[in-house]
Order: structure tokens, then sequence, then C-alpha cells
């Protein structure tokens, strides 16, 4: 029987039941875990079925900011980032959570080996990737979060918000153009984050320039887009260290198992479960 759904729209992509039936079944648990498309109107439906009828459920675009409104109980964080990427559904209470800034958090850490505390950070983008992953980051001891956004004003208002949070964080905004700034914010950086659209079609352009990212760099590339971006294959180029979304994904799927059922996530079985789940 189903009792736990990632929803979005489109939502044919994703890998999220392969994954956590894969935890389930680890567990003995069977596989309760599917996957259904909901458009933005049927949002509210959703959400009255869920609270009789689900125990979880994971949020994908364009549901993460739009749900804060028609659940009971939001964490402080998520309310903070704007984004809930996570419900726990408790005898018809519902409680929203974002364990995508874990994931972000996680993937670095397996990825590098170099921890988010004192870590100093240039995101690109302030749209949802940014808002979910940029305040956890913070709230776990990020020295400097700096954030380039063809919108400015986006990334202004995240970094205001980081700035009264945080005092002795480090903030700063620019645009993507702004090459010089990059190049001396790069200088002090130890995670440049792609946290742009841009990359998941084949046709999209780079949302910096690639020679940006030069040979000799001290940063570390996270891409949050989980296939080969532009800038994911200049990085690998010039021997930056470099990675794809896979594990943020991953590791936010095991976050949020962990908090539906109290056990600890098998994170190499999701691993394979998520690679070798083909979506229909
Ligand atoms: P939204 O911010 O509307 O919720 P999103 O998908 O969460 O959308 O975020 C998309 C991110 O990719 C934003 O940072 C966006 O920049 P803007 O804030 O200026 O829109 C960025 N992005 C998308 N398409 C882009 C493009 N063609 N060039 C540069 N940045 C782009």
């Amino acid at each position: 029987m189903i009792k736990y759904m990632v929803i979005g729209d489109p939502v044919a992509h994703s890998r999220s039941p392969g994954m956590q039936n894969a935890a389930f079944e680890f567990h003995h648990l069977g596989s309760p875990y599917g996957a259904r498309r909901v458009r933005p109107e049927e949002l509210p439906d959703f959400i009255a079925f869920a609270r009789k009828n689900l125990a979880g459920v994971n949020l994908t675009v364009p549901h993460k900011q739009a749900v804060i409104p028609l659940i009971d109980e939001v964490d402080p964080a998520a309310r903070q980032a704007g984004s809930v990427n996570t419900l726990l559904i408790e005898a018809g209470h519902i409680r929203g959570t974002s364990t995508d800034g874990y994931g972000l958090e996680h993937a670095l850490l397996e990825n590098f080996h170099r921890p988010v505390r004192g870590g100093r950070f240039c995101f690109i983008g302030a749209g949802g990737a940014a808002h979910a992953t940029a305040f956890h980051l913070a709230d776990a001891g990020a020295a400097a979060i700096r954030i380039a956004n063809r919108t400015v004003e986006k990334a202004g208002r995240i970094a205001d918000r980081l700035a009264e949070l945080h005092p002795g964080l480090t903030v700063a905004v620019a645009r993507p153009d702004e090459t010089a700034k990059l190049e001396e914010w790069l200088a002090d950086t130890d995670f440049l984050i792609q946290a742009t659209s841009l990359g998941l079609r084949d046709e999209d352009p780079a949302p910096i320039e690639p020679e940006l990212l030069a040979p000799g760099s001290n940063f570390c590339f996270f891409d949050t887009i989980y296939r080969e971006t532009p800038l994911l294959r200049r990085a690998c180029a010039v021997g930056i260290p470099a990675a794809g979304g896979e594990l943020m994904l991953i590791h936010q799927g095991a976050k949020s198992f962990e908090l539906w059922t109290g056990l600890e996530a098998p994170v190499e079985q999701m691993r394979r479960g998520f690679r070798e789940y083909r979506p229909c």
C-alpha cells in the first residue's frame, strides 16, 4: 500500500521511488513509496488527501514554497528558507521541513571531504535551490556566502536575511557577468555552488564565464543539477575537484527517510536504487 509519495509537475523523471523503496525494502517494509503528478491548482486537494491517507511526502518543483500555507506546522529553518521538501504526517497533523540543505552539506562532505563549518561559499543563482540550501549552510557554520544572480535583487534579499540572522557571516552579491568581482571572490572561496536551473537542457549556456574556473583554483565545484553541465565539464577539464548533484539528492532522501521512520537510512542501498531506477 502506498503511504509515501513524491509529488511535482513534472514528476515522471524522479528517481525518488527507486531510492526510497530500496531503503524501505532494506528494512523489510515493502515498497510503500510512489510518485504522482500534481499540478499547482491541484495542490490543496492533494494535501487534503495526504492528511487522511499518507505518512510522508516529498515535494519537488513547483510545490516547495506553495505548500507552506497549506500545512499545520513548518520547521523554523524551512520557514526561513521559504522551502519545504518533506512532509511528516501523523494522526492528520502535517509538519513540513526541508532536507535539501542537509543533502548539500553531506554531498560536499562525501565528495570533497571538506566540512561546511568555516567554509567560504560562492553561489551562482538565487532561486529555489539557493534558498533551500544557503540558510542551512549558514546555520551549519559557513564563514562566507556570496551570491551572484542575473536578477541581483533576489540575491540581495537572501544576503540581507542571512546577514540579519548571522551577524558574523561575510555576505556579498553581484551579477554573474561582473567577472572581475567574481575573480576576487573565487580567490577567497572553498566551494563554488552552481544553483541556477541552467544546464537542465543540452542547449543551456554556462551561467558564468567558464574561464573563471581556472586551472590551479583552490575551490571545489558543486553543481546542484544531476547531469553534466558546461561548468561541470569545464571544472573536470581543468582539474578542479568537481561533482554533480546526485549525492545531494541521495542525502536529502536519506534524511527524509530517517525522519519518517526513525530508522537509519541505508545510504548504499539508496544509492543503488537511485542509479538503477528507470522512471517511465
Ligand atoms: P525561481 O527563482 O523563479 O523560483 P528557480 O528555478 O528556482 O526559479 O531558479 C532559477 C535560477 O536560475 C535563478 O537564479 C535564475 O535567475 P533569475 O533569478 O535572474 O531568474 C537562474 N536562471 C534561470 N535561467 C537563467 C538564464 N537564462 N540566465 C541566468 N540565470 C538564469
